[in-house]
């Protein structure tokens, strides 16, 4: 051990609590007193998860990167989530955390001796929040880890090193109750969505620029990357730049070097990384305004907004993605796309073509955040429905949820062929339909926050202090 900085070692007046302000926020002195809250809220959560399960305590391992293959270098390295839910900092490879009911968490942390990287640091404010040791070689941080855990009792660990003798890794019940919890946030991490959101918009204003300046998809992604101020490794997830027909694959995945020589339309999933919460954005753009894929676009974000008015704490997130639905066929029926009624499209189940994937996700350390189809903290489940398989979300909304709303209108081909196969082809608009798949498809996803009598919409409010409405 190289030194222990416990509440011991660390009772500086006056300096613990302001290297604490400047390292876990650089803008806003109001986060340090946020982050103790939320400390202060995870203690008793975890507590009750580990007394539910009978355990004394719970080692908590961040993780270590693993090397490529027959390589010497490793993918960007990325926390455990269980382990950034209490340490928001992501230079903490080979740390481990003993979380126990009524003890101040400890945090073994390892500062290896290193002339090819620059060795990370214990960063001055954990002394304040944890009981914190510092260690150059991470089989004795195991170790010690492992002996304090052996003190306390029976324990269990949760991380993907091998096991600890003696203790369980993720034991399935101690996970379902922990993920359950993440579902609702505390302050300091809707704070810091609510940032990552700000970061992201940032990224799409640029990117919306660089489109219409021509550019291609690699220098969407540079000016995305410069304008919010990440490395790709900082992103949440790899970002979609997809331009004309690619906007039809959901998450595409590649980036042209030149632009396309006609351009049509352009779709833009990106998003931002604060502290470790992600935000995830999308926007959907013509590049001939006034045509009908525009008129399609503003329609779509219409339906979008009606739909999040309509939020508030106690409403089934099913209800929503089914709503969402009935909305889309209006627009299918409306924009001429079904020779049908917008009942009978829903009826015919037309808009699934359309629009594959669930109206969204829970947003937290995860971009798809844990916990969307658990119905209890007991493991008990509510799984979607057989009519929207890839729904991730089925909760109950609650106050502090913070989920995304996505829908879609695309132009997928093999989608449509199935369609065109099937028994309700006849009720669509054939030639309306391919006029349209030059363009791929339409999205358009914001980042929203159940309040305790409605919601607030991160991604608009962004949008806003940017001026674009
Ligand atoms: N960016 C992936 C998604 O929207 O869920
Ligand atoms: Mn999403
Ligand atoms: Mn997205």
């Amino acid at each position: 051990m190289i030194g222990s900085i416990g509440a011991q070692s660390t009772r500086i007046p006056g300096r613990e609590a302001s290297v604490l302000r400047v390292i876990i926020d650089r803008v806003n002195p109001a986060s340090e007193q946020l982050y103790r809250s939320h400390l202060d809220a995870l203690a008793p959560r975890w507590a009750a998860a580990l007394e539910a399960e009978n355990l004394d305590a719970v080692l908590v391992s961040a993780g270590a990167p693993r090397n490529y293959l027959f390589d010497d270098h490793a993918p960007f390295f990325r926390p455990n989530p269980h382990f950034a839910l209490w340490f928001p900092q992501e230079r903490c490879e080979h740390a481990i955390l003993l979380i126990a009911p009524a003890k101040r968490p400890r945090l073994f942390y390892l500062q290896p001796d290193d002339y090819w990287h620059l060795p990370q640091q214990a960063p001055e404010w954990a002394g304040g929040c944890f009981e914190l040791s510092v260690y150059s070689d991470p089989d004795d941080l195991r170790d010690a880890a492992r002996a304090a855990a052996a003190e306390l009792g029976s324990s269990a660990c949760i991380g993907d090193d091998p096991a600890f003798d003696n203790c369980p890794a993720n034991p399935p019940k101690l996970i379902d109750r922990l993920h359950y919890q993440r579902a609702c946030k505390t302050e300091f991490e809707i704070d810091c969505i609510r940032r990552a959101t700000e970061a992201g918009v940032s990224g799409h204003l640029a990117a919306r620029d660089a489109f219409f300046s021509g550019a291609s998809e690699l220098e969407i992604l540079r000016a995305f990357l410069a304008a919010s101020g990440q490395t790709e490794g900082d992103l949440p997830y790899p970002c979609i730049i997809a331009q004309n027909e690619h906007a039809a694959t959901l998450h595409y995945q590649y980036y042209d070097r030149t632009a396309p020589v006609s351009r049509h339309s352009f779709l833009i999933d990106a998003g931002a990384r604060w502290r470790g919460y992600a935000s995830d954005i999308t926007r959907t753009y013509t590049a001939t305004p006034g045509d009908v894929f525009s008129d399609l676009i503003d329609a779509l974000d219409a339906a979008q907004r009606q739909l999040i008015d309509t939020i508030r704490p106690d409403i089934g997130y099913l209800d929503l993605h089914v709503d969402m639905h009935r909305r889309l066929c209006s627009l299918l029926a409306e924009f001429g796309l079904v020779r049908c009624t917008a009942e009978a499209a829903f009826e015919l189940g037309i808009s699934k073509t359309f629009l594959p994937h669930g109206l969204g996700h829970l947003l937290g350390l995860q971009v798809h955040d844990v916990g969307g189809h658990q119905a209890g903290p007991g493991g008990e489940l509510s799984p979607p429905p057989s009519d929207y398989p890839t729904l991730r979300l089925t909760r109950i909304t609650a106050p502090g949820m913070v989920f995304t709303i996505e829908p879609g209108l695309y132009l997928i081909p093999m989608l449509l062929d199935e369609l065109r196969a099937g028994d309700a082809a006849s009720e669509v608009d054939w030639p309306a339909v391919e006029a349209l798949a030059p363009c791929g498809g339409i999205r358009i996803e914001d980042n929203v926050l159940v309040t305790g009598t409605g919601s607030r919409n991160f991604t608009r409010e962004a949008f806003a202090a940017a001026g674009v409405s």
